[in-house]
């Protein structure tokens, strides 16, 4: 059974179509990308997933639960990494990470174990004490993906978490990513970057206007044809 799936979804704002009848599947262990113009629906897709918007109608499973329903258990296997830095300026780096993980009930002591093991794996442990407003973009950036692992999520969803990254930065969280997928996470994000889809992801969908265009195997997708980036640019001017 696919981890994910997602069957004729729309989502209209006053009438327009962010999302028209969108149907994929993802498979268990996939790195699954959503590409696309800007405006396309990536986000409205990501955050439907997250239950932060209501689907106007379609229907999502993941692992088989039923999203509408099931939320409060489908929770516990989900980490998050909006679009937008949602991470509390006023505290500091490791309060932002045991306090998120009390909305998994997490013991104190769970919770502090797992902070500090992720603040390691994102090289930000000599900034535990550091207040969020004081970090740069790039490490803020990393403590949203350590954040969203708190509760050793089995499905992680990002939505362009490398925006505005230098390449070493982008690097790096490209490698962990890499890392966590080959230890079993399944990976749904979106990117601009065609280089970055290109090296990252297994399968992709390619959305235009609210609807797919291209589904497939990132190789399949370029095999004998133009690269990434042209495919993107034709769907976008079109
Ligand atoms: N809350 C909202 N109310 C009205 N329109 C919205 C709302 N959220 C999204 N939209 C519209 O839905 C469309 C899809 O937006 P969305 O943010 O999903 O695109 P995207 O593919 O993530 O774009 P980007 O690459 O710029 O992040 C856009 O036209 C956007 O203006
Ligand atoms: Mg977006």
């Amino acid at each position: 059974m696919d981890i994910i799936q997602i069957e004729n979804l729309s989502k209209k704002f006053d009438g327009f179509a962010a999302l028209n009848n969108v149907s994929f599947n993802i498979t268990r262990g996939d790195f699954f990308g959503l590409i696309g113009p800007n405006g396309a629906g990536k986000t409205t897709l990501l955050r439907i997933l997250y239950s932060m918007v209501v689907p106007s109608s379609g229907n999502i499973r993941i692992k088989g639960l039923d999203l509408r329903k099931d939320y409060k258990k489908i929770k516990y296997i989900l980490g998050i990494v909006p679009q937008d830095d949602n991470l509390d300026a006023d505290l500091s780096v490791l309060d932002n990470l045991t306090i998120y993980s009390m909305y998994f009930g997490l013991s104190k002591k769970e919770s502090l174990k797992r902070s500090e093991e992720l603040l390691g794996f994102f090289d930000l442990s000599d900034r535990r004490n550091s207040k969020v407003m004081d970090l740069s973009g790039g490490l803020r950036r990393r403590l949203m993906i350590a954040r969203a692992l708190i509760n050793n999520p089995e499905i992680i969803m990002l939505d362009e978490p490398t925006s505005g990254l230098d390449p070493e930065y982008r690097h790096n969280i490209w490698n962990k990513l890499v890392l966590l997928n080959k230890e079993g996470s399944t990976i749904l994000m979106s990117t601009h970057y065609m280089e970055e889809a290109e090296r990252l992801f297994k399968n992709m969908v390619i959305l235009n206007h609210g609807e797919i265009v291209v589904r497939g195997k990132t190789e399949d997708i370029t095999r004998n044809k133009k690269s990434l980036e042209e495919i993107f640019l034709d769907i976008a001017r079109k």
